[in-house]
C-alpha cells in the first residue's frame, strides 16, 4: 500500500475493517479505520495475539474517543496492544515514554534562537503534545505512572481541558483534532506501589485518574498462548522438540514473574526476552549461553544463583551462574 504524508489523510476514518477478520474476535461489526497508510503507522506484527476484552476497549477508544488506560506487569503486552490495533486500523501513533527523560518543554515546545535571512530571531518550536493534538494521531502516554510532576502537571492540562490545550507561554489556544486519540498505559495504578516492584512510579491521584473513562487490566499470556507466540517469531524451532524446549523457556519466564511478584528477583523475563533467547540459541547453538546472554547475564549478581534455580527448575537443566559459553580454546 502506498504511503502518504500525515497532513494528507482525511479528517476522519474513511474506511472500515471486520473486527473479526483483524482481531479474531466472535463478533459481526466492523471498526473505523483510515484506508490509507501514513509514516507514523506501527507496522503490523502478524504473530500478535489479541486478548479478545482489551482489543474492545481500545477500539472504543478509537472509534469513541474514549480514554482508555491499561494496566497491566511488565511485558504483559500493554504497549505493543494499542499498537497493534492501530497497526491494523491505519491509525497514525506515537508513544511517548513517560519513564525517560521527557520534560514538560518536550511536551509542550519551546522559544529557540534560530538564524533567518542572516539574522538571529526568536521562534516557537512546537513539542510533541501540540504537534500531536492537532492531527489525526493517537498519542499514549506509556510508563503513565513513572512520568515526572512537572509533565504530569501538564498532561492534566489536557485532560482536564473540555476540548481545548492553552499553551500558555505562547498564549495560544488549540482545538483537538477530530481523531487526535489519548491512550495510556501503567504498572501500577492508583495504589502506587504499595508492593515495592516498580520503582520510581508516583501515586495517581483519583481526579487524574477519574478523566480516564476506561481502565483495562492485562495479564500475562496463558503457557500456551506465549509458546504460539515465541515460535510464530522463530519458526525454525516448529519442531516437535524445539516446542518442547519453547515450553520449557516460556516456563523458565514464568518463573522469573512469580518470584518477582514475591520480591525475590528485582528483574523478570518478558515475552521479549523468551524471544531473544530462542534468537541466540540460533545464533550460538547453546541453549545455556544464549540463556545468559539474553537475560541471565543482565540479573543483579546476587540474584544470579536464583535465577540458575528457577532454570533448572524449568527446564532440568544445571546452569553456572557464571555460564561462559561451550566453547574450548586451542591449547
Ligand atoms: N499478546 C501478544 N502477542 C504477541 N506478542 C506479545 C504479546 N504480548 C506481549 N508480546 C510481546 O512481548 C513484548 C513486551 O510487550 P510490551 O507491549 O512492550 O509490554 P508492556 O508494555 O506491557 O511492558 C513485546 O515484544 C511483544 O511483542
Ligand atoms: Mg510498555
Amino acid at each position: 500500500m502506498a504511503e502518504i504524508s500525515i497532513d494528507e489523510l482525511p479528517q476522519a476514518p474513511d474506511a472500515e475493517v471486520s473486527i473479526r477478520d483483524a482481531f479474531q474476535i466472535d463478533l459481526d461489526a466492523t471498526a473505523p479505520a483510515f484506508s490509507q497508510r501514513t509514516p507514523h503507522v506501527p507496522m503490523i506484527d502478524p504473530g500478535y495475539r489479541f486478548d479478545p476484552a482489551t482489543t474492545m476497549t481500545i477500539l472504543s477508544g478509537f472509534a469513541d474517543n474514549r480514554r482508555v488506560v491499561i494496566q497491566g506487569r511488565h511485558g504483559t503486552g500493554k504497549s505493543t496492544h494499542i499498537e497493534q490495533v492501530a497497526a491494523r486500523l491505519n491509525w497514525p501513533l506515537i508513544r511517548l515514554n513517560l519513564d525517560s527523560h521527557i520534560s514538560r518543554i518536550d511536551l509542550i515546545g519551546k522559544d529557540a534562537i534560530v538564524l533567518r535571512d542572516g539574522k538571529q530571531v526568536t521562534e516557537y518550536r512546537e513539542g510533541i503534545l501540540p504537534w500531536a493534538y492537532q492531527r489525526p494521531v493517537a498519542l499514549v502516554f506509556d510508563e503513565y505512572d513513572a512520568g515526572r510532576p512537572d509533565v504530569m502537571f501538564v498532561i492534566q492540562r489536557v485532560l482536564e481541558a473540555e476540548g481545548r490545550l492553552t499553551i500558555l507561554d505562547q498564549n495560544k489556544v488549540l482545538l483537538p483534532h477530530r481523531s487526535f486519540r489519548l491512550f495510556a498505559t501503567a504498572n501500577t495504578i492508583g495504589l502506587g506501589d504499595a508492593s515495592g516492584l516498580y520503582h520510581g512510579t508516583q501515586q495517581l491521584n483519583q481526579a487524574q485518574l477519574d478523566r480516564w473513562n476506561i481502565v483495562a487490566r492485562l495479564d500475562y499470556l496463558s503457557e500456551d498462548e506465549e509458546v504460539e507466540v515465541v515460535l510464530s517469531k522463530v519458526p525454525w524451532m516448529a519442531t516437535e522438540e524445539g516446542r518442547r524446549t519453547v515450553v520449557q523457556m516460556v516456563r523458565t519466564a514464568e518463573q522469573t514473574r512469580t518470584g518477582f511478584q514475591a520480591g525475590d528477583v528485582s528483574t523478570l523475563m518478558s515475552p521479549r526476552t523468551v524471544i531473544a533467547w530462542a534468537d541466540n540459541y540460533r545464533v550460538f547453538r547453546d541453549l545455556d549461553y544464549a540463556f545468559a546472554t539474553a537475560f541471565l547475564n543482565r540479573c543483579d549478581e546476587a540474584e544470579r544463583p536464583i535465577v540458575a534455580e528457577y532454570y533448572q527448575r524449568a527446564t532440568g537443566r544445571t546452569i553456572e551462574p557464571d555460564v561462559k559459553g561451550p566453547w574450548r580454546r586451542v591449547e
